[in-house]
């Protein structure tokens, strides 16, 4: 018998390779989609769409068990207009693109799981988001109104419909994390602003348990809150980051410095000072087991190498 086949839309970034490496070690066939196949060496097979327009690739989704769609431009740049336009198109215009494919499959999938991310909910301040939580204002939330309205009107009635709001990845080779610890073994690990504003993280690893339970369990449908159930503040998570790298202290960092900074490096200062405190309300009902809950443990599996 053919192996079950994935397909893994906007597959070759940090999450996704993540994924990839997960479903064929678990003997799934996995097809990524991407605008610049390499020619990998793992397996994994890689066709060329753009992100937009319906082509050959779209055959790819006939008869899979899973479409999971991570595409979207990195939102770690300026917010200038002309980017939040780029960042909106990117995933609004890949969700279209795979909603008209499946619509036109003999066998649609029999899932499609769509990566939004917890800046759906605006900036919370202290306020505990779960998944009922309405849409926030500011241009992280409007991104990600547009990318979900896009999904939710997706005609695709043979296919569950799973939507994952990703909260900050911890991973070891990717995200923001290794910018993070560099900048910790240099002493400038310090708290952002005024340490107030909550990060909701989450180790890669859940992560990817979580893509691999809602792909092949029909009881999850709808939508989640992707992060560990141990939302900090950001001086708190800057404190632990520090304990584990043997830097028990290092200066605050000013607003300011950290908007001329976020400037200098093409980078946006909002990622950093706003608020995102969620809680993974509907997997903790659902039993999930997180392998790493709190962010001792997850910053001690994934700093250990780098000490
Ligand atoms: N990492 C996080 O902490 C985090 C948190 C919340 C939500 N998310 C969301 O989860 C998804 C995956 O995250 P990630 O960290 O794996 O991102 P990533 O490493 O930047 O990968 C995203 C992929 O999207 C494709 N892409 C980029 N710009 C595109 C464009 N303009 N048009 C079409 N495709 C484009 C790229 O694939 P090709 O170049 O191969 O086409 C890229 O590999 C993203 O949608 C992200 O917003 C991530």
């Amino acid at each position: 018998m053919n192996p079950k086949r994935i397909v893994i839309a906007g597959g070759s970034g940090f999450i996704g390779s993540a994924l990839a490496r997960e479903f064929s070690r678990r003997g799934y066939a996995v097809v990524v989609l991407t605008r610049s196949p390499r020619g990998r060496q793992d397996g994994v097979s890689e066709v060329a769409w753009d992100g937009r327009t319906i082509d050959v690739w779209a055959e790819q989704l006939d008869g899979a068990e899973a479409v999971i769609n991570l595409t979207g431009k990195n939102i770690n740049c300026p917010h200038t207009p002309k980017n939040l336009l780029a960042l909106t198109a990117s995933r609004v215009d890949s969700v279209n693109a795979i909603a008209a494919a499946i619509a036109n499959c003999k066998t649609p999938p029999n899932v499609w799981i769509q990566a939004s991310a917890i800046g759906f909910y605006g900036d919370t301040g202290d306020k505990l988001c779960t998944e009922s939580e309405p849409n926030g204002v500011g241009a992280l939330a409007e991104i990600c109104g547009a990318w979900e309205a896009a999904f939710s009107s997706a005609a695709v009635p043979k296919t569950r419909k799973v939507t994952l709001r990703v909260g900050f990845v911890l991973g070891r080779d990717g995200g923001a994390l290794p910018v993070l610890s560099r900048l910790t073994r240099f002493y400038l690990g310090g708290e952002a602003g005024n340490g107030r504003q909550y990060i909701s993280w989450i180790h890669l690893a859940d992560l990817v348990r979580m893509f691999v339970a809602t792909s092949e369990q029909s009881r999850f449908f709808g939508v989640f809150n992707a992060v560990a159930p141990d939302a900090m503040t950001n001086a708190e998570f800057m404190g632990e980051l520090r304990k584990i790298l043997h830097r028990p202290w290092s200066p605050p960092v000013p607003e300011l410095a950290i908007r001329l900074g976020s400037r200098l490096m093409g980078s946006e200062a909002t990622l950093v000072l706003m608020s995102s405190c969620c809680t993974p309300e509907r997997f903790l009902a659902s039993e999930f087991k997180f392998q790493f809950p709190n962010l001792k443990t997850a910053l001690n599996d994934l700093c250990r190498k780098n000490q």
